[in-house]
């Protein structure tokens, strides 16, 4: 029969000179794991006669005891040892300059944005929006381009390849068929909760969002950003356009000394169409607002077609409208002295940095636009 004294003296001993955390487990799994030596101890207890049972019972169970109560104090000494170690180790240094941290910014383009939709909320306009995959309907047929007309060509259009139906989805090229999604009878389920549904006149909507073609210069990239404006109802004219678009500018550039120059133009969408300029003054290598005697194209608009209005269910007889639609980087550009627009999308922090916005200056007509 084992020595139950000299096998505690023996443990005892062993968990003393346990030099660390991961011997201890290695003594702990050694005695009382499964296959341990106390555990076997415990297990014979079994196959004793009820006397020496009587004895070794609780012999036993108090040698298992004291192992597991000296293995269990062992192991809370090595734990508060490692917590001290730990303190010393990880001292917070206070006169450390805290790390850089980047700020991001509002980009100048949403920042354009924002004060757009801000001065046309002003004016009584509503937000609506579409999707900037669109189909050849809303983006070219509903608003008056003739099939196989070279007007079709006029914007670089970025097709995707056909569908199993043979239907050419395609990169919008310009805010515009959203004018049709908002006016169309009978488009009362979009296929997005945010794409703008069918409305019943009167409308008043601005769109701002993404565009795409084809072109990249000094003043073109691929993607751009435009803010379309349609109003329908009754008894509109060229008058209310006017006003309108020169109220806009006027606010948008922050003087009343601007000049404006409506010039006769073709849309398919508008009948009669104009473009807009703006007089500036462009010597000195700058473009500069409300002075000078030349003149900068800003937008195009008009009064929309009675083909477009038929096409969405309204009737032209009853109801008249003007629409506009202008760039929104382009603009953002002059009014910030920004002079590539390919930088605006570089994605150059330094620009952002230099150019951006601080986010907490959202622009609105009471505290200012900028
Ligand atoms: N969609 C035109 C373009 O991208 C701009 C435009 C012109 C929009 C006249 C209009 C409009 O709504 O009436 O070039």
């Amino acid at each position: 029969m084992t020595d139950l004294n000299q096998l505690q003296a023996d443990l005892s001993n062993q968990i003393a000179a346990a030099p660390d955390a991961a011997t201890l487990e290695a003594i702990r799994v050694a005695t009382l794991g499964k296959t341990g030596s106390v555990s076997a101890l415990l297990k014979t207890l079994g196959s004793m006669s009820p006397e020496v049972r009587k004895l070794q019972g609780p012999a036993i169970n108090a040698l298992r005891d004291q192992v597991a109560a000296q293995l269990l104090a062992r192991k809370s000494d090595f734990e508060a040892a490692e917590l001290e170690a730990r303190l010393a180790r990880e001292q917070v240094d206070l006169t450390l300059p805290s790390p850089q941290r980047r700020k991001g910014s509002v980009h100048p383009t949403m920042q354009t944005m924002d004060e757009m939709v801000s001065i046309f909320a002003e004016m009584g306009f509503a937000v609506a929006e579409g999707p900037d995959i669109e189909d050849d309907f809303h983006n070219f047929t509903a608003l008056n381009f003739p099939p196989k007309h070279p007007a079709r060509e006029m914007h670089d259009t970025f097709f995707f390849n056909p569908g199993a139906d043979g239907e050419r989805k395609l990169l919008r090229t310009h805010t515009s068929p959203v004018q049709v999604r908002a006016m169309r009878r009978g488009n009362t389920a979009p296929p997005a909760p945010w794409i703008a549904a069918g409305q019943e006149p009167p409308i008043r909507i601005i769109v701002p969002g993404r565009t795409y073609r084809l072109d990249s210069d000094a003043t073109h990239t691929p993607m751009f950003h435009q803010v379309e404006g349609l109003v329908i109802d009754k008894g509109i004219h060229m008058g209310h356009l006017k006003w309108t678009l020169e109220t806009f500018i006027s606010r948008f550039f922050e003087t009343d000394a601007v000049m404006t120059r409506f010039r006769p133009h073709h849309f398919p969408f508008t009948e009669p169409s104009a473009e807009m300029d703006v007089g500036c003054d462009r010597s000195g290598g700058e473009i500069r607002i409300g002075t000078g005697s030349d003149w900068l194209e800003i937008l195009g608009c008009g009064m929309v077609h009675p083909n477009v209005l038929r096409n969405c269910g309204i009737d032209p007889d009853v109801y008249q409208g003007f629409a506009f639609g202008m760039g929104v980087d382009r603009l953002g550009m002059l009014k910030y002295g920004m002079p590539d627009l390919r930088d605006m999308f570089a994605s150059d922090t330094r620009w952002l940095a230099h150019f951006g916005f601080s986010a907490f200056q959202a622009p609105n007509p009471v505290s200012g636009l900028s």
